[in-house]
Formats: C-alpha cells, structure tokens, sequence
C-alpha cells in the first residue's frame, strides 16, 4: 500500500513521544506544555452552561459571532487598525490549525518559508503540508537573540514568507524592538507575508510588553497574526486558536480553514466570551503565579547545574545539562532524555528536537513549568539524584 510523499519524513512528535515515555514510566511530566492545574471555574461552568442551552452545532465557520466580534475590538486596540469581526477575523482549532490555515493560504509548492529556530515542532510539518520548503535561521545560546542579517541571508527569489514566534518557545525569548525592526525590514524589503505566533502574549516576565509585530505601520498589510486561548486560559485541550488578518490575507485563509475543520468547537468558542471578558486581576495573578514557577524552574535547575538563561516570556527553560555532575552529561541530548524520563523520572524535551540544523540543540533539554508548585517541588527533589 502506498503512502503520500508528503508525509514520508514524518515521525510520531517527539514533544508526545515524551508524554508517553512519562506515562509509561509514571515520570513527572515536564515535557508538554501544558498545565497539569485546572482551568478556571468560571470557564468550565461557561462551557458546561453552553451545551446546556443548546450550542451544539457547527458554528458560522469564521467562528462564533460574539467571540469574533470580541476579538476584533481587543486586536483593534492592539493591532492600531480597525478590524471588522465579518472579515478580519477566524476563530480556528487552535493555532495549530491556524498555522496550518495560514502556510496554506500563502504558500505555493516550491515556495520557500523561513522558520526561526529553536521552533515549534509543528511549523516544519506546516510548509510540508503546503508543499513548500521550510528555511532554517537558527538563533543560539546563551542569548537567543535573532540576527537580522542572517535572516537577510536566507533569503532567495523564492522565499515567500517567514514565520515568527514570540514570546518564544522555547528559548523563553521576547524579541525587542530593533529585533522586530530587523524582521519588518527583511520582510517589508523582500516582499514577504510574515506569519506571527503570539500564543504566550499574556505570558511575559519582569513587566515586559508584549509588542504586536502586525501593530508596526510596515508590516501591517503583510501579517497574518496567529494566537490563541490555550495557554492564558488553562485550556489546551479546548482547541482554540484564531487567525487576524488584512483583508486580502484573511480571505485567502478563510476558505481553507473552512474546507479543513468547518469550525471550531461551538460551545466552547462560547465559553471563550467569557474567557475574554475576564478581569485584569486574572491576568495579574496568573503571572503572578508563573514568575514564581519560573523562578521555582530556575532555582532547582541551578541548583544541579543546569544552565539557561531565565525566560522573558512563555512557559519553558531551555537548560544546558553539560555542567551536570553526571556521567550521563556528556551524552547526546534524545538519550539524555529518555535517561531522564527512566532513571529521574522527569520527562523532559530532547533540545535537537527544535532545530532541523545538524548540531544545534544538542546538550540541552527542554523543560516545561506550566504546573502546580507540588509537582514543580516534587520534580526538584527527583534531580538532587542526580548530585
Ligand atoms: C509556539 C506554539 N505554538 C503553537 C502551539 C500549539 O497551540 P494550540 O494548542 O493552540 O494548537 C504551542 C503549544 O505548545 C506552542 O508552544
């Protein structure tokens, strides 16, 4: 039986290979990002309440009205422009979806999209799906910080788009400004479509501002920007996620995730309403709380002489493990994780999976902190085994 081509590279995630090596081995899961807390009980009665009054069935496919009606106020204000619900705006299945909706709608086979790695693993699978061939532009340790002459250099006559994350996972970077600049320049003078992933934008440390980078003038008709409800609310198992965009870029993603998903799920898209009228006092404690899991991370990764610079954003510690007093050290960094999740009972994320360039990633895990302080203590005491 024969296979597509397309998909003859894939492999099963390693990010869920993880999880299911933790398990298996009844290991603390430090591997997926997700929060093993529970998600706000206002959002749960929300959603309990919408099936009960009947919101059961396929909602307009660009998404619940009242939520997108929602969304384009909050993104008027962030954006600068003014965005019309009708048009500008698809709630999809998450951003993974909408990553997917996206590299569709602007991308022809042979085009060439350039990624920023460290990366999410799924935009690589994203341009393969469009047929197109994914850039790597690495940015490294200790700093992260991204080049914009190296991205200038990645560039050839059919290079078609460039796809950014921030804040970013998971080197827990918040690109500044000139960063931003730089990007807006490579991608205004080479006439890209930049394609943004903003799901951590509420997950900032140390009073850092989130920057929309479809907010600067120039980049404004070519962004699609990507976020998602996921990670702020507690709720990625709910599966939403939405595409912003100018006119002309969002009607070209409309159509596809259409014809991909017909809808996000409806009542849960009605209970996300309620999640984007929330207080500002939900917002300040859960940063509250994550600084202080952020700081609990760091501190017992320190400790055993892990070393990573500390996140300015989003919920990951990127930690180099060569100065780990351990034999096990000097190993590569896929066996340094299996080792972990087997004999430390912490399952955590092998760095080379970020990286599609040989030789980067290596010596260093990726550990994820979105979890309740008992599990964050607990996971602390599993590595003073390794002293
Ligand atoms: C950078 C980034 N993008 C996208 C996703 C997936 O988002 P969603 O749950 O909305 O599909 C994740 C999840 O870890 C992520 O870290």
């Amino acid at each position: 039986m024969q296979t597509a081509q397309r998909i003859s590279n894939f492999r099963e995630s390693v990010i869920r290979m993880m999880t299911r090596l933790a398990i298996e081995h009844n290991a603390i899961n430090l591997s997926q990002g997700f929060p093993d807390f529970d998600t706000p009980l206002a959002l749960k009665e929300a959603a309990v309440k919408a099936i009960m009054e009947g919101n059961n069935q396929y909602s307009p496919t660009w998404g619940y009205t009242p939520l997108r009606e929602k969304l384009a106020e909050l993104y008027t204000s962030y954006l600068g422009w003014q965005l019309d619900p009708n048009q500008h705006v698809t709630v999809t299945c998450g951003v993974t979806e909408a990553m997917n909706s996206a590299m569709l709608a602007v991308l022809n086979p042979g085009d060439e999209i350039i990624i920023v790695e460290p990366a999410h693993e799924n935009y690589i699978p994203s341009a393969i799906f469009a047929g197109a061939t994914p850039v790597a532009v690495p940015i490294e340790a200790p700093d992260y910080r991204l080049d914009p002459e190296r991205l200038a250099a990645a560039v050839t006559p059919r290079t078609r788009a460039l796809v950014l994350n921030t804040p970013h996972n998971p080197s827990g970077r918040v690109f500044d400004a000139e960063e931003l600049t730089g990007v807006a320049d490579v991608v205004t003078s080479n006439d890209l479509v930049l394609i943004t992933d903003e799901i951590y934008d509420h997950i900032l440390y140390d009073g850092r501002q989130h920057v929309f980078p479809g907010a600067l003038e120039s980049l404004r008709d070519r962004t699609i920007t990507v976020s998602g409800l996921s990670k702020t609310y507690a709720i990625t198992g709910w599966r939403l996620g939405y595409v912003v965009a100018p006119t002309q870029l969002s009607a070209a993603v409309r159509p596809v995730h259409d014809f991909l998903t017909v809808c996000a799920p409806t009542p849960l898209q009605v209970a996300a309403v309620a999640a984007l009228d929330f207080p500002q006092d939900y917002y300040d404690s859960m940063l509250a709380d994550y600084h202080q899991r952020r700081d609990m991370t760091m501190d017992i990764l320190r400790k055993v002489g892990f070393t990573a610079p500390a996140p300015e954003g989003a919920y990951y510690v990127l930690a180099d493990y060569t100065d780990v007093p351990i034999p096990q050290a000097a190993w590569d960094s896929m066996r340094f994780a299996v080792w972990m999740v087997e004999e430390m009972g912490i399952a955590v994320v092998p760095g080379t999976v970020f990286y599609s360039v040989p030789g980067y990633g290596d010596r260093s895990v990726r550990f994820a902190f979105p979890k309740r302080f008992d599990t964050l203590r607990a996971a602390g005491e599993h590595l003073q085994r390794m002293l």
